[in-house]
């Protein structure tokens, strides 16, 4: 059987992908042949449990030089052991227990590692806690009603108690009414996330970023943030919105740096499989874990992400190449410098989010996204 001949134009498809290889332009060396894995002098801020532990373990794999710092001192240890235990050498790694909040803690860490390493190459903020009730639950006022997908929605405040101002404006029912007390916890809460996750990351960046800039051939801070950052979310009123300070103030800092030569990178992931959320503000313990407490069951699940993804995206971003590349990477437009950016500065885990996000300031946010963001805490959709 003969076989047809090809007509030059299939010729010309099918030699389109390897044209386009050919043309490519090359975005630079990656950021690991510029410090190799074994030079790289790493901070972790927040490296006691989490995300933060699992990063010093596969860094300790890589051979970096590696400072420790949470508030637990004998978790450190602990975390150390296991690093060296992965064969790192035991002066590689070093322990400095310090809390975020504290100028004179943080300044302790540089000190050690200007004097033991002469600076760093890699900055990771991590430190941060969460809060994981709704506004007015933390006031004591618990008005959340129980996920009830029928119409018509129930009140957040009961109908019996909007008869609350009689006459001269005397209450007839304080039932759902935040007493002082109420409040002074709710500012509490408040207080202690903020100054954990917002202003603990502002400290950081000021503290480290001049040693960066003078002391490594490619500096690199991540700081990892939180979907919740972008997105309201539900029972998480406190934490969303320290952690969205908290992201401006790295990306407000990145702009402020251009030019210094910096790599900024924030992470947002959505749920993280591990302890985070069993924790409170004020204590490792008494959290309200929806994982745990089976709200996210069916699709929810496919969110979940793996300790073991959310660090090798930190590191796989962490090695791209730092240069400007071309936007538009072909002939022509590569040629053109006015058309060249850095690699991006944030990035959503997973993917999905980052349409959230996008979606959300459409009215597609208040049809789609929030029902969603409702049942997954939780809340009715
Ligand atoms: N887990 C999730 O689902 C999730 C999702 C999105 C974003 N995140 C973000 O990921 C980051 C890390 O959380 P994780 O999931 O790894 O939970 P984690 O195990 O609770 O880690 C938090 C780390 O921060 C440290 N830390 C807390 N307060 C500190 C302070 N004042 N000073 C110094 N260190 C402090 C903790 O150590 P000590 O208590 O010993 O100080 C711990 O090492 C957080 O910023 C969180 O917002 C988590």
């Amino acid at each position: 059987m003969q076989v047809p001949p090809l007509s030059p134009a299939v010729y010309f498809l099918l030699a389109l992908p390897i044209l386009a290889l050919l043309l490519r332009a090359r975005h630079g060396p990656s950021r690991e042949k510029v410090i190799k894995p074994t030079e790289e002098r790493v901070v972790l801020l927040g490296a006691s449990s989490g995300v933060g532990k699992d990063l010093a373990l596969a860094y300790a794999r890589r051979g970096a030089k590696i400072v420790l710092v949470a508030r637990r001192a004998a978790a450190l240890e602990a975390v150390k052991e296991e690093c060296v235990a992965l064969g790192v050498a035991a002066d590689r790694v070093l322990v400095v227990p310090a809390d975020i909040r504290s100028p004179p803690d943080l300044l302790a860490v540089r000190d050690v590692v200007v004097n033991s390493w002469g600076g760093l190459d890699t900055l990771h903020i991590l430190a941060g806690v969460p809060s994981t009730r709704t506004l007015l639950q933390i006031a004591g006022v618990d008005l959340v009603p129980e996920p009830r997908p029928v119409v018509p929605r129930p009140r957040l405040v009961p109908a019996e108690d909007l008869a609350w101002v009689g006459p001269g404006g005397a209450y007839h029912s304080a039932t759902h009414l935040p007493t002082g007390a109420g409040l002074e916890a709710l500012a509490a809460e408040a207080r202690a996330c903020s100054e954990i996750n917002f202003v603990g990351t502002v400290l950081a960046l000021a503290a480290f970023i001049p040693v960066l800039i003078v002391s490594s051939a490619s500096p690199a801070v991540h700081h990892l943030s939180s979907v919740a950052a972008t997105i309201a979310a539900p029972r998480r009123c406190i934490y969303s919105a320290t952690k969205a300070a908290a992201l401006m103030a790295v990306e407000s800092a990145r702009v402020e740096c251009e030019g210094a030569g910096i790599r900024f990178f924030s992470l947002l992931p959505g749920t993280i499989d591990n302890e985070f959320r069993r924790k409170t503000a004020f204590s490792h313990n008494g959290g309200n874990c929806e994982v745990q407490a089976g709200v996210k069951a069916g699709w929810t699940e496919k969110l979940l992400l793996p300790p073991k993804k959310v660090v090798d995206t930190i590191i796989s971003q962490l090695a791209l190449p730092t240069a400007p590349y071309p936007v538009i990477p072909y002939p022509p437009f590569s040629w053109v410098s006015g058309l060249r950016a850095p690699p991006k500065s944030q990035f959503y885990l997973p993917y999905t989010y980052k349409l959230a996000t996008l979606l959300s300031l459409t009215p597609l946010g208040y049809l789609y996204v929030e029902p969603k963001a409702r049942q997954k805490y939780g809340l009715r959709p």
